[in-house]
């Protein structure tokens, strides 16, 4: 399997808690690493962009929302099939549906609050790495 990288948020109901530290451990011991990471408080049209793809979707004006409600940590992962293995560590969407041990059954607040962003695929990967970070930001 190839080493990849993918793209996480770390979001506003974890750092209002303070367990970001909780939350990189978690993926860290999922054998992610973190290459690049900062913590930011997107604008409402950073938010709306990164988001543009759930435009239409009832929950998206709750979603931007709550993702400008309070800073965030955007990271860059790395590891063998970065964004599958951070898919399956982050959980179901829902928390109420994430199986034991993953990151959102175990923290996350509810399908809103649900502590993680992850690419959910390769090519979005590239994409939202590149919304957040220059080249030189990422230090593998
Ligand atoms: P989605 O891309 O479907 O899930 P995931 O984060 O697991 O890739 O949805 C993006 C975010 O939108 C999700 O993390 C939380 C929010 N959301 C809601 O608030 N309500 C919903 O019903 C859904 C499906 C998502």
């Amino acid at each position: 399997m190839a080493v990849t990288r993918t793209f996480s948020i770390i979001k506003p109901d974890a750092t209002r808690r303070n367990i970001t530290g909780a939350v990189t451990k978690m993926l860290e011991d999922a054998g992610l690493r973190v290459v690049a990471s900062k913590r930011i408080h997107m604008s409402r049209e950073q938010a709306e962009g990164f988001y543009a793809v759930h435009k239409e979707r009832p929950f998206f004006g709750e979603l931007v929302d709550f993702m400008i409600s309070g800073p965030v940590v955007v990271q860059v992962l790395e590891g063998e099939n970065a964004m599958q293995a951070n898919r399956d560590i982050m959980g179901a969407t829902n928390p109420k549906d994430a199986a034991p041990g993953t990151i959102r059954k175990e923290l996350a607040e509810s399908i809103e609050a649900n502590t993680v962003h992850g690419s959910d695929s390769d090519e979005n990967a590239a994409i939202e790495i590149a919304y957040f970070f220059k080249p030189e930001e990422i230090v593998g």
